[in-house]
């Protein structure tokens, strides 16, 4: 199988890819630093095999030229994809915008994989049976979009801005399920569980609070922290289903009020991240 894998340059993305690998597929390792990417197809190739099917792309999630570009490259570098990983996220101390003028957060962790996933979307249907997984968060827990503050502008806090970010993951993840619905494309999200990766490490403190954090509330090593995204990927088990939210390769209740996650609210996320994105409105 082809697998892209987004943000694989480190943590749980670098994991999934190198035990993909492992199994014997070609793997896509996206990222934002040449160099990163570069060392990354080093660290998989050590632990697959020498000759392992691995290549880079580049491209920042905060600029959705670069999405855009990113989905050029892979759709001309292979005949089609059979699985799309949306791992690449952040979470930012501070507010700050992409040069689109988005909210950074919510820019990188639900508007790129939006539009690289509708961008490749062809790709994905020319190699159905094919699976899209969204690695979203508990984090979303208890959030709500709020659609007339959709760029965090007042009173940002990270912890809820990236929950929400995590939220429309899960929405995305579900509002593209029922539109794939008798494509043989399928569309699952997952919470990979709580491991100690660079996400918002941004300096020496955040560094420290996050893996005092991790450990106090139970975090798990990075090797497990892939498990579902690969189960999600490649298990016989999950073929043909569609829309769901695993934890621990487990169906998993989410953990919001069913009005924020309802198929109303994921249609209009889906209208105005259309909008936001610059994509056709699809109906
Ligand atoms: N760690 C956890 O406890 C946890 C829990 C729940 C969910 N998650 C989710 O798991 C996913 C992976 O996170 P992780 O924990 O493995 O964090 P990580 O170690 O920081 O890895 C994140 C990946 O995304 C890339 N990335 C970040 N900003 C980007 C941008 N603007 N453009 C392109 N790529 C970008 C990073 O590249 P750089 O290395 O260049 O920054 C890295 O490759 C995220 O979606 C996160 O929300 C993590």
């Amino acid at each position: 199988m082809r697998v892209l894998v987004t943000g694989a340059t480190g943590g749980i993305g670098l994991q999934t890819a190198k035990v993909l690998a492992r199994m014997g597929h070609s793997v896509l390792i996206h990222g934002r630093d040449s160099r990163k990417g570069e060392a990354a197809v080093q660290a998989v190739r050590a632990a697959a095999a020498p000759n392992a099917d691995v290549s880079f792309f580049r491209a920042d999630f905060a600029s959705l030229a670069q999405v855009r570009d990113l989905a050029r490259q892979v759709a001309a570098s292979v005949p089609c994809l059979d699985v799309l990983i949306n791992n690449a996220g952040c979470g930012n101390l501070s507010r700050s915008v992409t040069v689109d003028g988005y909210e950074t957060t919510f820019a990188v962790n639900h508007l790129a994989p939006f539009l690289l996933t509708n961008l490749l979307l062809d790709k994905l249907k020319g190699a159905a049976p094919a699976r899209i997984v969204n690695v979203a968060s508990r984090a979303h827990r208890g959030q709500e979009i709020d659609f007339d503050d959709l760029m965090s502008v007042r009173n940002y806090r990270v912890m809820r801005t990236y929950g929400r970010s995590k939220l429309a993951n899960i929405l995305f993840t579900r509002t593209l399920a029922k539109r794939l619905a008798g494509s043989n494309v399928t569309a699952n999200c997952l919470h990979p569980g709580l491991i100690a990766t660079g996400i918002g490490q941004t300096n020496a403190l955040a560094r420290l609070v996050w893996r005092l954090v991790v450990r106090v509330r139970g975090g798990i090593p990075v090797e497990e922290g892939a498990r579902t995204s690969v189960y999600l990927a490649t298990s016989p088990e999950v073929e043909g289903l569609s829309g769901g939210y695993y934890v621990k390769c487990r169906l998993a209740e989410l953990q919001t009020r069913a009005e924020a996650v309802s198929d109303a609210v994921g249609e209009r996320l889906w209208r105005v991240s259309e909008e936001l994105v610059g994509l056709p409105c699809s109906s």
